[in-house]
C-alpha cells in the first residue's frame, strides 16, 4: 500500500544507468555499502521461470467456516454480472480500499483500512507501538492484545478489514524501509507475532490481512518503471528464491497466519521467479490456496495487479484500489484502470474468464465476512475520515456511501495505557555499566539531541523530521497521532517530583559545533548527574534505508556528548538495526533501544529509566560491529538496461541474521535474543520429553486433510521441552528463555547451526523460581524435502539449546526423534 505523498516521492525517472531512491541519512554520508549487479550477471538462468499450478483451488465446503461458505454462496447466487464485478474489484470511497454496497441485497459494502500500528487515515485513534518493538517484547499476550485493541479501534470506526499485520519484508536484509511494520527476520519469532496479531484483530471482529505475501523484501524498484509515455522501461525487481527457503523462511510466518484463519492475504508487488506477485500461480494457487489450505481471499497491494485473466487463474480474488486516485500518480509514474472491473464483465461474455472461478473470488471475499458477523450489524464508517483519505477524495467516488453515523468517534478507549506498558516491556536495555540505570533520583539531568522533543511539523509524519521525536515511521505503516508524549516531557513531569533540575540541547548541529566542554560548563555550575542522548532513525515505505547509522549525526552526539560526561546514557527511536560504533565507549554507560514505542514513547521510557519497570525487551535480531558485516544486499542498481535486469538473488538462502553470522562464526556487538534487566536471571535443569512416550514416530507427518496452516499433523506437538527459571537478583523482572533447536547432521546442507523453535516470557520476584515449557511440534522439528515435496523431520539426533540469547545458551539435551 502507498499513500499518494510517497506516490509523487517515488515516482522518479530512471535512467540506464540506475540508481534507485533510498532515504538520504542526514548528517552522514552512505555507508561503503551499496550492490550494483554486474554487467555478467545471468538474468534469471535456472530462476527464469515460476512453476504453473492450476487450476485455482475454490474455497471448500466444510471445516471451521461452514456456515459461512454457505451464506457466501448463497449471497453470489443473487448477484447480476455486473455486481459479481464489483465485488472483485475496489472502487473510490471513503476508505483507502472499498467494496461498493449492494443496498438490493442488503449489502453495505466493505471498508478496507491501513495499517499495521494504527488506523492511519483517521482521527480519535491511537498511535500503537511498531510490530519491531512489540516484537522485542517477546510476549504473546501482549502481542495480541495490542492487536485486539487495534481492532476493536477499526471496528468502531467502521474498517471491516485492518490491512495488516505485516510480515513481508520480513527482514532479509537490514536496509529494507519496511521492516518495522513487520517483526523479526527470524520466522519463527514473525510467525507467533503472526499468530497472536491476526487471533487479536479478529477477536475484536475485525478482518486481518496477512501481508506482503511473498518475498517482498526491498522496496528499490519494488514496482515496474516506466517511460513517459507509459512504455516500462524496467520491470519490477524480481526476488528469486529457492523451494526450500521459501518454505523455511518466508512462508514460515504466513502458514501461522492461514492457521489463525486470517480472512486475507495481500500479494506483493515485486516478481517472484520472474513472474509479478500478484499473478504468480506457484505462490497463490500452489503454497498458499494448496499446501496451506487458505479459505479467505487474496487481494492485490494497491496498484499490484498487471493482467486480468492470467490474475484471476494464478490466484488473485481481489483487484484493489480498482480505481484511479484523482489525477496522481501511482508508484511507478503510470496513471491506472482497473484489469478487473468493466473487464470481468467482458472477460465472462466472451468466454475467457470462467464463471465458477469468478464466483469462488466472491465466495473467498464474502466468507470471512459472514465468518466474522461483520452483515449482523456493523458500525458505520466514521465521516471524519472522509477529508483524511486522500487516496479517493469524495469527488472521485462514482456514488454515495452511507455516512450516517457519528462523526469523530473518539474509539481511543484507554488504549494509551496499553500502549505504555508494552512499549516499556518492549525497551531493550543493552548495557548497564555499574548499575547506570535505573536512575536513582538525579538532581541534575541533561538531554541531548534532536529526538528528545516535540515534534514540531504535525501529527502525521510522510517525510524525515529533524525536530521531534520519532514514534512511528512513514508510510501506510504511520499513524496519526492526537497526541504524543515526547521523551522530554516526560522526563521533565518525573524530574520535578525529585526537585530536578533538567536541561536540554535539542540541536544536533549546535552541539556538535561548539567546543564540546562548552555545553557542559555553561549555564550549568555543576556537571550534569546523567547526559541522556536521544538519537534517532527514520524508515518509511516506498524507499529503503541507505544507511545503518542513526540520523542526524547521532554517532558524533553519542561522542560529543561523551567525551565530558561520565555518565551518558544513550536511547534511540529507530526502525530496526543500527551499529552502535560507541557501544563500548567507557562513558557510555548504558543503551537502549526503545525503537518506534507509539504515542506515549516518553512515558514509556521513563518507567524504564526510573525503574518502574524493569526492562525485558529482547533484540529481534542481530547488531553486528559494522554495516559490511551484514550479508543478503540488496538490489540498489543495475549496470545494463535490460527490461528484465533487476533480478534480486536469495543465495544466501537460509542464512539470514543470526543464522549467518553462527554459521560463518562472526563476531557480533549483540545478538539476536539479547537483552538485559535490572536483576539476573539463571537457568537449571533442562529436561525434555516425548508427549507420547509410546508412539512412534515417522520421518514423513500422516497424510491429513488440509486445513488452513496446511497438513494439521505439521502442528502437532510432538516433544516437550521443560526447564527452571530462577530470578537471582533483587528485584522483580520478566526472563525471556529462548530454545534453539540443532538439526542432526543427516540434515541437507545449508542448515543453520542453530534456529530459534520455542521462547516464552515469565516474570519472577526476587529470589523466586519458576518453569517453562516449550512445545515442540512437528514442524518445528522438520526440514522441507525439495524431492518429497514434505516436511521431513531427519533421523539421527538433535540437541536443544535453552538460554537467554542466541549465544548464551547454558542448557543442552539431545534427543533422537526418528529411528534410523
Ligand atoms: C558498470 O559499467 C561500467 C561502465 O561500463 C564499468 O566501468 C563498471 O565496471 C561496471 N560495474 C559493474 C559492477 O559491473
Ligand atoms: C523459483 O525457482 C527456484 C529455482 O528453480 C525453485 O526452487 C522455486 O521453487 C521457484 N519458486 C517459485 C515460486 O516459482
Ligand atoms: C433487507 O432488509 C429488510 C429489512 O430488514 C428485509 O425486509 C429484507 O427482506 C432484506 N432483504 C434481503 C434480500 O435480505
Ligand atoms: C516510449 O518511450 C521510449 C523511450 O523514449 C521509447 O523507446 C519507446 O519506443 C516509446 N514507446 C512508444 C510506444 O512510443
Ligand atoms: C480493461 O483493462 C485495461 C488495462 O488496465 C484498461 O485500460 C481498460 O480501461 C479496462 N476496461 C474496462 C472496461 O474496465
Ligand atoms: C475477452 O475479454 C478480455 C478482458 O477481460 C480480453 O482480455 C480478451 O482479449 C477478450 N478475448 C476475446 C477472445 O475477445
Ligand atoms: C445507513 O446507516 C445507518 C446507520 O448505520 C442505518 O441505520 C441506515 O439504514 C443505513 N442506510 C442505508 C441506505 O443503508
Ligand atoms: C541549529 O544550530 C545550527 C548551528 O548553530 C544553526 O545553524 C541552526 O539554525 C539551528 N537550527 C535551529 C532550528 O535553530
Ligand atoms: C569521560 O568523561 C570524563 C569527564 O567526566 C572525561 O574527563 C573523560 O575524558 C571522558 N572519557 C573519554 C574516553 O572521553
Ligand atoms: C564521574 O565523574 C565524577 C567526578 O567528575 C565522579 O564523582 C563520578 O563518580 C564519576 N561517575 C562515573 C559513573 O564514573
Ligand atoms: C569494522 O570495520 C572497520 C573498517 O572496515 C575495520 O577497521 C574494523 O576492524 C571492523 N571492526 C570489526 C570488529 O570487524
Amino acid at each position: 500500500m502507498i499513500t499518494p505523498k510517497t506516490l509523487l516521492l517515488s515516482a522518479v525517472a530512471l535512467t540506464s544507468t540506475t540508481t534507485a531512491q533510498v532515504y538520504q541519512t542526514p548528517g552522514r554520508s552512505k555507508d561503503a555499502y551499496s550492490y550494483t549487479q554486474p554487467e555478467d550477471t545471468v538474468i534469471l538462468g535456472q530462476y527464469g521461470h515460476s512453476e504453473p499450478v492450476y487450476p485455482s483451488p475454490p474455497a471448500r465446503d466444510g471445516g471451521a467456516w461452514e456456515q459461512a461458505v454457505k451464506k457466501a454462496k448463497a449471497f453470489v447466487s443473487e448477484l447480476t454480472l455486473e455486481e459479481k464485478a464489483l465485488m472483485v474489484t475496489g472502487q473510490a470511497g471513503p476508505c483507502v480500499g472499498n467494496i461498493y454496497p449492494i443496498e438490493r441485497l442488503n449489502f453495505t459494502g466493505l471498508c478496507f483500512q491501513d495499517g499495521p500500528a494504527s488506523l492511519r487515515t483517521a482521527d480519535f485513534v491511537s498511535v500503537f507501538e511498531a510490530g519491531v518493538t512489540i516484537a522485542s517484547s517477546w510476549d504473546k499476550t501482549m502481542m495480541y492484545n495490542r492487536a485486539l485493541a487495534m481492532g476493536r479501534e477499526f471496528r468502531a470506526k467502521g474498517a471491516h478489514i485492518a490491512l495488516a499485520p505485516a510480515v513481508g519484508p520480513m527482514g532479509r536484509s537490514a536496509y529494507s524501509g519496511r521492516n518495522w511494520e513487520g517483526f523479526s527476520p527470524d520466522p519463527y519469532l514473525s510467525g507467533v507475532a503472526m499468530e497472536e496479531s491476526v487471533l487479536g484483530f479478529q477477536d475484536a471482529g475485525v478482518q486481518a490481512t496477512a501481508k506482503h505475501y511473498i518475498f517482498n523484501e526491498q522496496e528499490i524498484l519494488r514496482n515496474p518503471v516506466r517511460y513517459e509515455n507509459g512504455t516500462v522501461q524496467y520491470e519490477a525487481i524480481s526476488s528469486n528464491v529457492d523451494d526450500r527457503t521459501a518454505h523455511e523462511l518466508y512462508l514460515w510466518p504466513f502458514a501461522n497466519a492461514a492457521r489463525a484463519h486470517v480472512a486475507a492475504f495481500m500479494c506483493s508487488y515485486q516478481r517472484i521467479n520472474g513472474s509479478y506477485g500478484c499473478q504468480n500461480s506457484k505462490t497463490l494457487n500452489g503454497y498458499l490456496k494448496t499446501e496451506l489450505g487458505f479459505q479467505g481471499y487474496v487481494m492485490s497491494d494497491w496498484y499490484g495487479t498487471h493482467s486480468g485473466v492470467a490474475s484471476i487463474e494464478a490466484g488473485l480474488d481481489l483487484d484493489m484500489p480498482g480505481h484511479i486516485i484523482g489525477r496522481a500518480l501511482i508508484d511507478d509514474g503510470q496513471a491506472y484502470s482497473s484489469y478487473f472491473g468493466g473487464n470481468i464483465t467482458v472477460g465472462v461474455n466472451n468466454g475467457t474468464i470462467d464463471t465458477d472461478r469468478l464466483d469462488d473470488m466472491i465466495t473467498r471475499v464474502l466468507t470471512p465476512y459472514y465468518a466474522l458477523h461483520q452483515d449482523e450489524g456493523y458500525p458505520s464508517v466514521d465521516p471524519s475520515i472522509v477529508p483524511l483519505n486522500t487516496f479517493s477524495l469524495p469527488n472521485t467516488w462514482l456514488r454515495e456511501w452511507n455516512l450516517t453515523g457519528p462523526s469523530r468517534r473518539d474509539v481511543r478507549d484507554n488504549h494509551g495505557d496499553l500502549i505504555r506498558k508494552h512499549a516499556a516491556a518492549s525497551t531493550i536495555l543493552l548495557k548497564n555499566k555499574d548499575k547506570a540505570l535505573p536512575l536513582k533520583a538525579p538532581k541534575s539531568i541533561a538531554v541531548f539531541g534532536n529526538d528528545a522533543g516535540e515534534v514540531t511539523e504535525g501529527p502525521l509524519n510522510q517525510a524525515q523530521f529533524e525536530f521531534g521525536t520519532q514514534a512511528i515511521g512513514g508510510g501506510s505503516g504511520a499513524g496519526l497521532f492526537t497526541y504524543l508524549v515526547s521523551p522530554l516531557e516526560a522526563i521533565k513531569a518525573r524530574g520535578r517530583q525529585d526537585g530536578a533540575l533538567v536541561e536540554f540541547w535539542l540541536n544536533n548541529t549546535l552541539v556538535l559545533n561548539r567546543d564540546a566542554s562548552a555545553w557542559a560548563q555553561t549555564p550549568l555550575p555543576n556537571k550534569p548527574d546523567v547526559c541522556l542522548v536521544f538519537l534517532k532513525g527514520w524508515a518509511a515505505e516506498a524507499a529503503d534505508r541507505e544507511s545503518l547509522h542513526l540520523d542526524w549525526s547521532g554517532d558524533e552526539l553519542v561522542e560529543s556528548v561523551a567525551s565530558t560526561c561520565n555518565n551518558t546514557v544513550v536511547v534511540t527511536h529507530s526502525s530496526g538495526i543500527n551499529v552502535l560504533p560507541w557501544a563500548e565507549h567507557p562513558n557510555v554507560t548504558a543503551i537502549l533501544l526503545a525503537h518506534y514505542p507509539g504515542q506515549e514513547s516518553g512515558n514509556s521510557l521513563v518507567d524504564v529509566l526510573y525503574g518502574d519497570v524493569n526492562p525485558s525487551g529482547h533484540l529481534p535480531y542481530t547488531i553486528a560491529y559494522n554495516a559490511t558485516d551484514y550479508n543478503a544486499p540488496l538490489v540498489t542498481a543495475i549496470n545494463t538496461t535490460g527490461k528484465d535486469d533487476w533480478q534480486s538473488y536469495f543465495n544466501e538462502k537460509l542464512e539470514t541474521d543470526y543464522r549467518y553470522f553462527d554459521a560463518h562464526d562472526i563476531d557480533v556487538r549483540y545478538e539476536f535474543g539479547f537483552g538485559l534487566s535490572y536483576t539476573t536471571f539463571a537457568l537449571s535443569d533442562l529436561s525434555v520429553a516425548k508427549l507420547d512416550e509410546k508412539a512412534d514416530i515417522n520421518s514423513q507427518p500422516e497424510e491429513r486433510s488440509v486445513e488452513p496452516g496446511g497438513n494439521p499433523a505439521l502442528w502437532e506437538v510432538l516433544y516437550t521441552a521443560k526447564v527452571a527459571v530462577h530470578n537471582s537478583g533483587d528485584v522483580r523482572g520478566s526472563a525471556v528463555p529462548q530454545l534453539y533447536v540443532s538439526f542432526p547432521a543427516s540434515t541437507p546442507s545449508g542448515t543453520p547451526p542453530r534456529q530459534l523453535r520455542g521462547f516464552d516470557k515469565k516474570e519472577l520476584g526476587p529470589g523466586e523460581r519458576g518453569t517453562v515449557t516449550f512445545n515442540l511440534m512437528r514442524r518445528d522439528l522438520s526440514y522441507w524435502d525439495v524431492n518429497t515435496q514434505k516436511w521431513l523431520i531427519p533421523t539421527g539426533e538433535f540437541t536443544i539449546h535453552v538460554g537467554f540469547s542466541s549465544r548464551d545458551l547454558p542448557e543442552q539435551k539431545t534427543f533422537t526423534v526418528v529411528k534410523e
